[in-house]
């Protein structure tokens, strides 16, 4: 399956990796290129430039992806790199269908897509978006994949390439020059640890979010003994809001490691979670506004995506999120090579206490400067227990980290199969804005009913997140499971014996 509309040649994404029992994190998440400033998305009278952190080349951070796939390559890959990329050029080359997903999203995207006469020449073959069971080919892209086959990293990010990307940015009014993709290197880095209901868990550090947040709802779970209470009644619904409510207020002082307010350490701290879980309180929500991020320590706060999981027969497994950001990204697709690029400058706080794409409120941690790497939520995690692996993560912006809490939760907590812990109705609460969103199947009309009774504001939406899980037993048996949100597919595979 294809999903060109996340990328990902142009865009970033953050992978863990478990390999003979080691874990390892590779951050490869755009950076803000040198020419960006702090208030680069705002007009002289300080308020926001609409759109101008979404759209074009000047909502385009520097891409990670060519540099972190090859260094992923590199470290620990056993096939040789022309094989891996192979694959990808011959779709490219000689086409793929065009599903369902893809013409939705295109109509949906139509705007953006005819803004940039290089992007609608590709994605409005004769100024339609492409038709479902169509064949669409991609020969610019098939050519920049076959250089990236050959000589790796450099063929994207040195020589004709680069400057195609500086020659679009320059026309259309962006600060990515060739330097910027000269200069990116994407960096190994310390997962984010915690235990969780029995479980070992590995996921993303800073520059992501997802992890610390993780951690932190897994920790006020455990602390709030959440697997005592009725599964699907109000008081785990009730608890699991008010810990989410929680974790995400402490984001807002989250950002590029170099800068961030907070980190890993002090927010899963167990002194600090214990003081955040005596401030729960069962009969009642917390209103957000009241919400204390942290108190302990620290300088006070100056003021589209997609998800693979995978796993071997021995348990080395690879967790890894990939993002353009908004679907189709910035809508400016490099001419010559075939690519789009990402908008994930919006994942910056481009006004800091003004909500994102995602209605994310974030703070002067995370505001934009040259070479910094913009927060992201996305949540690659694996977990373990003796002989057993959980892979997991999901594509969905904000509601990344819940989707895959939930998931988790639902492994280990509750014992579900792998299959209905991926399919089961989920819920989201991000602090702000100060509601609880579920799923249409997640609360029966008691549970919904006994939740606006303690306070919480619901609102329905059609889907949270879009996990992609395997789980397996070394020695024993494996599984997979698509997420049915979404298109996707997943399967276990015995390779043949020569
Ligand atoms: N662009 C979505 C994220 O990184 O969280």
């Amino acid at each position: 399956m294809v999903r060109p509309y996340a990328g990902n040649l142009g865009g970033g994404g953050f992978a863990v990796i478990l390999v003979n029992g080691e874990v390892q994190t590779l951050d490869f998440r755009e950076t803000a290129p040198a020419g960006a400033t702090r208030d680069m998305y705002l007009d002289k009278n300080g308020e926001p430039r609409q759109d101008a952190s979404l759209v074009g080349p000047l909502a385009a951070g520097v891409p990670g992806s060519p540099a972190g796939l090859f260094e992923l390559h590199r470290k620990l890959g056993t096939l040789p790199w022309a094989i891996v990329v192979e694959p990808a050029i011959k779709l490219a080359r000689d086409g793929f269908i065009v599903d369902r997903r893809l013409e939705e999203r295109a109509v949906a995207n139509l705007e953006l897509l005819s803004r940039f006469p290089e992007t609608a020449a590709v994605w409005l073959p004769g100024g339609e978006p492409p038709v479902a069971g169509s064949t669409m080919r991609l020969p610019e892209l098939a050519a920049t994949l076959e250089a990236y086959a050959l000589k790796g990293t450099p063929a994207i990010t040195e020589g004709p390439i680069a400057a195609a990307v500086e020659l679009a940015a320059r026309r259309h009014g962006g600060v990515l020059r060739a330097a910027d993709l000269a200069a990116y290197r994407p960096v190994w880095r310390e997962p984010v640890r915690f235990e969780a209901f029995g479980w070992q868990v590995a996921s993303m550090p800073l520059p992501s979010s997802g992890g610390i947040i993780l951690g932190q709802t897994c920790g006020l779970l455990e602390r709030l003994e959440w697997g005592k209470y009725p599964r699907f009644g109000a008081d785990r619904y009730h608890l699991l809001a008010e810990v989410l409510r929680r974790s995400y207020a402490a984001r807002v002082l989250l950002g590029d490691p170099r800068t961030s307010l907070a980190n890993a350490a002090q927010l899963l701290d167990p002194e600090w979670l214990d003081i955040r879980a005596e401030s729960i309180k069962i009969g009642k929500a917390t209103p957000s506004a009241r919400v204390r991020k942290w108190s302990r320590d620290i300088a006070p706060e100056p003021k589209e995506t997609t998800h693979l999981s995978v796993m071997d027969g021995e348990g080395n497994a690879v967790s890894l999120t990939t993002t353009l950001n908004g679907s189709f990204g910035c809508g400016l697709l490099v001419p010559g090579a075939g690519f789009l690029l990402n908008n994930e400058m919006d994942d910056f706080a481009t006004a800091p206490g003004r909500p994102n794409l995602y209605g994310l409120i974030q703070g002067e941690a995370n505001s934009v400067g040259p070479g910094k790497r913009m927060l992201s939520s996305m949540t690659p995690t694996i977990a373990w227990r003796g002989q057993q692996v959980i892979v997991t993560g999901s594509p969905g912006g904000s509601t990344i980290p819940t989707a895959t809490a939930q998931v988790l939760l639902n492994l280990t907590v509750d014992g579900d199969v792998l299959q209905a812990a991926v399919d089961r109705a989920r819920v989201h609460h991000q602090w702000m804005p100060d509601m609880l969103r579920v799923e249409p199947e997640a609360l029966s009309p008691e549970t919904a009913r006994a939740l606006e009774r303690r306070g919480h504001e619901l609102r329905t939406v059609l889907k949270l997140g879009e996990t992609h899980s395997v789980r397996g037993m070394v020695g024993g048996e494996f599984h997979a499971a698509q997420d049915p949100r979404g298109p996707g597919g997943a399967g276990v595979v015995t390779p043949a014996v020569d």
